[in-house]
């Protein structure tokens, strides 16, 4: 028997307890009821009294000595015991936070996927620009006022007198990335050029200097505005409803003649007037007209040949009728009592 503990003793010290496999098997071999310990003190029983006293001794101390060492290491393991109580399986899992898409980001991809139903492509261009493509080749007058200090974010400016269609600033409407895609492609052209812009606006609920456009072309032999009419039509149906009416108002713009903004009847009133439509019934959601043959020849294009439209909206205004915003810069606060409410909208 002593031989034994001496073995035992040994194999106890040696033992590498790594983790809660092993910690579980040193307990079964040394400590359990049908242990190697406990079997001894089986065997105990049987020894002769004149060596009880000794190996008794021996006994308890190689029983002490695998006991501490199993305490001292079982704290280590125990978070992870899948024996311990901590473990409930059934208990609910943690709320997983998930996040939600900005309304922005909503009504982006809903325009997105209504011109793609229609056979529009989508292109995007730098938000730094020059003026070439901002204004002179979109048949704006070097004088126009758009192209003012005050109105626009100049990088560099060659002459703070006049502009230069060399200068380089923030673009101020997505309408340049057009100037883009015809320089850069033949007709037939159908695309729409979602982006950020940038104007010289102080913010309030209404005004914001960053916001966000979709603009839309289509270029080829015969475009009328017949056509600009029967897509824009499809495009309001689909976003606001199949009873949606529309109506077209002339109105001004330097790359488009004829020009037109278009209006919505207001879903909140049907029309009937209310403060959200300001009580005209109506709800201005875009500005759009036929492409001026300066422009397409400004991007080589015979004007002779081609026709097209081109239409250019504010997501803002759009989510802001949609879900009834009422104040501009909620978009960019990023506070999340006002995003969570778009959680369930994919
Ligand atoms: N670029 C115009 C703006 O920012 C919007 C616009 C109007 C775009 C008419 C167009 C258009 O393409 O045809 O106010």
């Amino acid at each position: 028997m002593r031989e034994s503990i001496i073995r035992i003793r040994e194999e106890i010290k040696a033992y590498n307890i790594l983790d809660i496999e092993s910690q579980e098997a040193f307990r079964l071999k040394f400590l359990s009821k049908k242990g190697i310990i406990s079997n001894l003190f089986d065997q105990f029983k049987t020894v002769s009294p004149d060596e009880k006293r000794e190996l008794g001794r021996e006994l308890n101390q190689l029983k002490l000595l695998a006991t501490e060492k199993y305490n001292s290491i079982k704290d280590n393991f125990s978070s992870f015991d899948k024996t311990s109580k901590q473990d409930d399986l059934t208990r609910p899992g943690y709320d997983l936070n998930l996040g939600s898409r900005h309304p922005i980001s909503i009504i982006r991809s809903e325009i997105i996927s209504i011109f793609e139903k229609i056979g529009f492509s989508v292109a995007e261009g730098p938000e730094i620009e020059d003026d070439d493509h901002v204004f002179t080749k979109l048949n704006f007058a070097p004088e126009h006022p758009a192209r003012d200090m005050q109105d626009t974010f100049y990088i560099f400016r060659q002459s703070v007198e006049d502009s230069n269609p060399n200068d380089i600033l923030l673009r101020t409407h997505t309408s340049s990335v057009q100037i883009r895609v015809m320089q850069s492609q033949k007709p037939p052209i159908r695309a729409i050029f979602p982006g950020r812009v940038f104007r010289n606006e102080a913010i309030s609920a209404r005004a914001h200097c960053i916001f966000h456009q979709v603009e839309g072309l289509y270029i080829n032999e015969k475009v009328s505005f017949a056509d600009l009419k029967q897509s824009l039509l499809f495009f309001a149906r689909e976003m606001f409803g199949k009873n949606t009416d529309i109506r077209l108002r002339p109105s001004y713009f330097p790359f488009t003649e004829p020009s037109a903004e278009m209006d919505v009847r207001c879903r909140i009133c049907e029309g009937k007037g209310c403060n959200i439509c300001k009580h005209t019934g109506w709800l201005e959601i875009l500005g759009c007209g036929m492409v001026h043959p300066n422009v397409l020849e400004s991007c080589d294009i015979d004007s002779k040949k081609y026709t097209g439209f081109a239409f250019g909206m504010g997501i803002e205004r759009l989510a802001m009728l949609k879900y009834q915003i009422n104040d501009l810069r909620l978009y960019f606060e990023n506070d999340i009592r006002f995003l969570k409410q778009f959680r369930s909208v994919l």
